[in-house]
């Protein structure tokens, strides 16, 4: 089946009785077993709701099914989903590798939580060799974390790379996936032990829930998230999941309007004199373009422009001109947003160096004219500031 067969046909409710399309919703803490008999078969399925109801086994299935994994298991937040994982692999006295691009929170979790339980953490650079991230492995290196493409400045990782720097050394490596949605990108067929995403993002596609999967390649990494995740007490609500595979029903078809989009933008914002450089996977010249075109394929709509140096005043100028364009932190939602970003304060083995604001765009499903049009006006905007 094809990737877009494979989102309308996963998780579906089947049988021979009358069904709905979607799977209901079954919200429960407590489930009741009629015999003792259906009490022994239930505690392999379904037993209590903070481990799961049918409508989390049909989510879980579907993203199985997209990722080409061995199982799913759901969390509250991408970001619980990237730290559970990473945080079911390792004990006391172990060490990480991660990603200088990684999502800031993500980062976090390691420099500052995991420190306090004896974990420590090196940066790489993401767009190290398998040698230079060889090097940096010490005996008890017990995962490496990546992040394809990586967090504001889209660096594409070399995951077959890392795959094999991490296996010949005994880690395991964890990417976070959210960028490609799973559709662009297949992190575990490339030899990734687990694939991550923020389903916050394009999984439920409209800004209005927030959930992470963690898709295990094996059992043995399967079993590791299992415990980690019913040890730490996490749940997704009900809701949410049923949120999250109703947007994945649609994803195929958002994420092609979102590529077209946001590589329409791209190239548009290239010629603009405003721009000094486009940060962009699909784009050639960007870090890792080549990867991209090796490993990808296709492109989300997320991206950075970096501009030529204007005062904050005249940026401004520009945010509060944009009138499609809204300013908000979360992305892959069916609307455009841009964002005024930093990536210098949140990085330790790479220097950024460039002089002009960073902004991170994601192009929505608007008319791509309209998009255009907005972001003209928000520049001649600037202009008159700066005069
Ligand atoms: C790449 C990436 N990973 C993880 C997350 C965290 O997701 P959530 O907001 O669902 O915790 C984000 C959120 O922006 C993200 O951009």
């Amino acid at each position: 089946m094809k990737d877009n067969t494979k989102l309308i046909a996963a998780g579906r409710p089947h049988g021979r009785r009358a069904h709905p399309v979607n799977p209901p919703v079954e919200r429960a803490s407590t489930i009741l077993f009629p015999t003792y008999d259906d009490y022994l078969e239930g505690a392999k399925s379904i037993t209590y709701g903070r481990l799961g109801t049918s409508s989390h086994r049909a989510l879980e299935e579907a993203v199985t099914a997209l990722e080409g994994g061995f199982e799913t298991r759901l969390a509250c937040s991408g970001l619980q989903a990237c730290n559970i994982a990473i945080l079911s692999f390792v004990s006391a006295g172990d060490h990480i590798l991660m990603t200088d691009s990684a999502y800031d929170p993500t980062r976090k979790f390691c420099e500052n939580f995991l420190r306090r339980f004896g974990v420590e953490t090196t940066f790489y650079d993401p767009l190290a060799t398998k040698d230079e991230v060889t090097e940096l492995m010490r005996p008890n290196t017990k995962v490496i974390f990546a992040e394809s493409p990586g967090s504001l400045t889209f660096e594409v990782q070399d995951i077959p790379a890392l795959a094999e720097a991490a296996h010949e050394n005994g880690a395991v490596l964890l990417v976070d996936n959210t960028w490609g949605a799973g559709y662009f990108y297949k992190p575990i067929s490339l030899g990734a032990d687990v694939s991550i995403q923020a389903a916050t993002k394009y999984l439920s596609g409209h800004s209005d829930c927030l959930v992470g999967t963690i898709t295990s390649a094996d059992e043995k990494s399967a079993r590791k998230i299992y415990y980690g995740l019913l040890q730490l007490g996490s749940n997704v609500s009900a809701d949410d999941a049923y949120l999250t595979l109703r947007g994945m029903r649609t994803l195929a078809s958002r994420l092609k309007s979102h590529q077209e989009n946001g590589l329409a933008l791209a190239k548009w914002l290239s010629k603009r004199s405003e721009v000094d450089r486009i940060l962009h996977p699909a784009i050639k010249g960007c870090p890792g373009h080549a990867t991209w075109k090796r490993d990808f394929t296709g492109a989300s709509g997320l991206f950075s422009v970096v501009l030529k140096p204007v005062p904050l005043p005249a940026l401004k100028m520009f945010f509060n001109t944009l009138k499609l364009f809204a300013i908000g932190f979360s992305w892959g939602g069916y609307e455009s947003l841009c964002l005024h970003t930093a990536p210098e304060k949140h990085r330790t083995a790479t220097k950024w160096d460039e002089q002009g604001h960073v902004l991170r765009f994601h192009a929505g499903l608007e008319d791509i004219g309209d998009l255009q049009n907005d972001l003209e006006n928000a520049f001649t905007a600037m202009a008159m500031r700066l005069e």
